[in-house]
């Protein structure tokens, strides 16, 4: 019988030179397919947005915004033969500064932007379980914080970069930087200004992440017992301290966390001012949560007698990809909400397959085209996603102090 090539070669060839070789004949068949389905240059348009979205993100009535129209003030939607209004996502923009301006006096900002004494909030969607939906809760929430007309920086964490892809760039393709290289222990360490990339969302920034981000893991162990044992000791505010940096420029930072418990996750919770943990409701994903949270607090005890500084000002759980005709699943949600009645957001994301869909053309829910969908099921995963999804600014502006 003939032996395979991959037999053959084992033979002859140490396993570390056959998983290098396999590494990179992956990564260049990978890569020519890319390059044929997105050439590098391509860069990520966005839809427009009906009348409708446009009257739920600005928190005024469609009526409101038709008439504007009519009386000529405003952006100049676009209008379709049967008489339909749509706007782009800038246009929304215009339309915020306009009622601000012109709005009635008395009413909650349509320009949202944090005002004196509110700090910079970072929240962070941690959990050691892949799959969670650490990043498509991430990206829904940072786009519709961007709709609802703040400014926004998401930071991509995860070295294995799907927020990253999700907003169009190709860590491998593109070589783009990493925070990593904002919080690099050397001297070549530079500005987060320099990391940071715009996205298709006009208010929505991102700082992609790569491979490279992993080094920060073997990184800080060395800086830790190193020459300057000093500087390593104050891992934990190098992302803060990075952020400092762009602090003018946004209302909130968003980041999409690893998952796994490492000096990345750690550092980005040190900079937090809120924690997302998110869980999908079955045994063993609570189970493993449990241990997740006996390990994140135990260490963050550790780095608060060393010094660190921790500005938590909510955390809370979110169930993800939940079925409520699920028994099971009801029954762990209802478990958790009597164990944390204050700290489990009262409103679920739900599984749909229109968020899957979505996913596998990388794009989010505020992305794709409604008429893309069966009608229901886009409406319904929405509606999950925009109720959690206002429930967060709602802690957010509650945070800096408003209502
Ligand atoms: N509400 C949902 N409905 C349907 N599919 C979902 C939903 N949320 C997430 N998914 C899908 O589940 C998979 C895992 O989700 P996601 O990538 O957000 O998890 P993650 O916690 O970021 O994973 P990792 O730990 O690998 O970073 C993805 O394919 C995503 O499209
Ligand atoms: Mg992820």
């Amino acid at each position: 019988m003939e032996r395979s090539p991959f037999e053959a070669d084992l033979a002859s060839t140490s396993f570390d030179e056959i998983i290098l070789q396999q590494g990179e004949l992956i990564s260049d068949k990978l890569n020519m397919l890319r390059m044929e389905q997105y050439p590098p240059n391509a860069e990520k348009g966005l839809r427009q947005f009906s009348l409708a979205e446009v009257a739920y993100f600005l928190g005024v009535t469609q009526s409101n915004i038709k008439k504007l129209h009519l009386e000529g003030k405003g952006p100049e939607p676009t209008t379709s033969k049967s008489g339909r209004r749509s706007y782009t996502a800038e246009q929304m923009l215009e339309l915020r500064e306009y009622l601000d301006k012109h709005g009635r006096a008395g009413k909650s900002p349509y320009v949202p932007h944090r005002r004196d004494g509110e700090e910079l909030h970072v929240i962070s969607v941690v959990n050691f379980k892949g799959g969670s939906g650490k990043t498509t809760t991430a990206s829904h929430l940072a786009q519709h914080l961007a709709l609802k007309g703040h400014r926004v920086l998401a930071i991509d964490l995860d070295p294995q970069a799907s927020l990253t892809a999700l907003h169009g760039i190709q860590p491998e393709l593109d070589n783009v930087p990493s925070l990593y290289e904002a919080i690099r222990y050397d001297e070549d360490k530079v500005s987060i200004t320099e990391v940071i990339r715009s996205t298709n969302f006009p208010n929505l920034d991102i700082v992609p992440a790569s491979l490279e981000l992993q080094e920060y893991e073997y990184d800080t162990p060395v800086a830790l017992t190193g020459s300057n044992a000093k500087e390593g000791r104050l891992f934990f505010t190098r992302i803060s301290n990075a952020l400092k940096e762009v602090d003018e420029r946004y209302d909130i930072v968003v980041i999409d966390c690893p998952p796994q418990l490492g000096y990345l996750t750690l550092t980005a919770l040190t900079a937090s001012s809120s924690v997302l943990i998110t869980v999908h409701p079955q045994m063993l994903d609570v189970m493993s949560m449990s241990q997740f949270l006996l390990m994140l607090g135990g260490i963050m005890k550790t780095i608060r007698n060393a010094g660190a500084q921790m500005k938590l000002k909510w955390f809370r759980y979110l169930v993800t990809r939940f079925e409520p005709t699920d028994g099971p699943q009801k029954q762990m949600v209802g478990f958790m909400q009597a164990m944390f009645p204050n700290q489990m957001l009262p409103v679920q994301m739900l599984k749909s397959t229109a968020i899957s869909d979505a996913a596998i053309t990388k794009q989010t829910l505020y992305e794709v085209e409604r008429s893309q969908f069966v009608r229901v099921t886009y409406d319904r995963a929405i509606q999950s996603l925009n109720a959690v999804n206002e429930e967060i600014v709602e802690l957010v502006h509650q945070a800096w102090g408003r209502k």
